[in-house]
């Protein structure tokens, strides 16, 4: 029995009937550029992180480029981010004039380290950008006291958290409710996933909302006036048709993952060899990730794979070693903590629909390798 990393169809069976009338719908109408079920996602994603606006855009690329964008930031202005990400975490800093600042991680969240951030802020640090990794939400409160004081933004990549949240104070926070704003990606290997690529920021700004909307659409507003230079970064309306009729399972597949999640970490609880995954008590984590630790890691994946099991390492090179970055100056040792994570992890197949038997089947392959 192969067990796939991940299964959209088996997804698609359980909600087709669901989706593709309120596509069609979109088809009849012939409204593909910002229809009304643009609007209507963004106000039902603002709900959902507790936040005044929500903007759609073409990618949760763009979800973290535009508020980039909108700082202006100068060429030697720096952004605190973690190095343990998908690169458009930092790509986005790049491409928006600044300069990606890489700091450490905690690690057993694999999420950026506050204590790390305190020790790289300078004059010339305009934004942090923490990712609340895998499904769980990074230390805001920490973060939120560092940066308020110097008045320095806070942009939470929210692209593998939607719907994850942390309670803080005694009091449950939405990922994507506590930063100016925060992005989300909705590519179709999400938690929320479109039939495409998608992204949409959130904010309580209502400042940074006006300026996003204007940024998304070639920087103005009246048609034909550009008050700055933007782009076209739209989410398309069959994008959003597909979205909102899948929003309502949101929370019951997020539950699934987790269910599945503590299968796995009970299952393995007694293979010394692998470390599963630590979820802060403060998170509820929505497992878009389920990322363990292994010892022999690439001859662990060699035999998953040859087994049939798919698997990933997210992510093999932390961003402060990739080539595009070598300007940057850091080094081979810079960043123990992320430099030991990528010699390390290993994700497994998590996604809600995912059988037991298929969970069983993981769990016997990984505890055969080590016996
Ligand atoms: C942490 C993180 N940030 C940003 C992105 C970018 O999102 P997208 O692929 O929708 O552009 C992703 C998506 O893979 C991600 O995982």
């Amino acid at each position: 029995m192969n067990v796939p990393l991940l299964d959209l169809v088996a997804q698609y069976a359980t909600i087709r009937d669901e989706v593709l009338p309120a596509v069609m719908r979109v088809v009849e109408s012939q409204q593909f550029i910002m229809g009304p079920a643009v609007p209507q996602l963004e106000a039902e994603i603002a709900t959902l992180a507790r936040a005044r606006h929500g903007i759609g855009c073409a990618s949760g690329t763009d979800a973290l480029l535009l508020p980039l964008k909108a700082l202006g930031l100068e060429p030697r202005d720096e952004v605190i981010t973690t190095p343990f990400t998908f690169f458009a975490t930092a790509g986005t800093i790049h491409n928006a004039g600044g300069r990606p600042v890489f700091v450490d991680i905690e690690p057993d969240t694999f999420n950026i380290d506050p204590r790390t951030v305190e020790a790289a802020l300078t004059p010339r640090t305009r934004a942090l950008l923490p990712v609340h990794l895998f499904g769980q939400m990074a230390n805001m409160e920490r973060l939120l006291a560092i940066a308020g004081p110097r008045g320095v933004k806070v942009i939470e990549d929210a692209a593998q958290a939607i719907g994850a949240r942390r309670k803080i104070e005694g009091q449950w926070r939405m990922a994507g409710q506590l930063g100016w704003v925060a992005g989300y990606s909705f590519f179709p290997s999400k938690n929320l996933g479109g039939w495409g690529d998608g992204g949409m920021m959130v904010t309580s700004d209502d400042q940074a909302a006006e300026r996003l909307r204007q940024l998304r659409l070639h920087g103005g507003t009246k048609q034909y006036h550009h008050d700055e230079v933007g782009t076209n970064s739209r989410l398309d309306t069959l994008q959003a048709a597909v979205l909102l009729a899948k929003l309502p399972h949101l929370a019951a597949w997020s539950a699934k993952r987790r269910e599945h999640a503590a299968y796995y970490t009970q299952a393995l609880a007694d293979v010394p060899e692998v470390k599963p995954p630590v979820a802060d008590p403060c998170n509820e984590h929505i497992f878009h990730q389920y990322t363990l630790r292994a010892e022999r890691r690439d001859a662990l994946q060699a035999h998953l794979k040859a087994q049939g099991i798919g698997n990933a390492v997210y992510y093999p090179i932390p961003l402060h070693r990739q080539d595009c970055f070598a300007h940057l100056g850091y080094r081979e040792g810079s960043l123990p903590v992320a430099e030991r994570a990528v010699r390390e992890v290993l994700s497994l197949p998590i996604y809600p629909e995912l059988p037991g038997a298929q969970l069983d089947r993981v769990v016997e392959t990984i505890r055969a390798f080590y016996r």
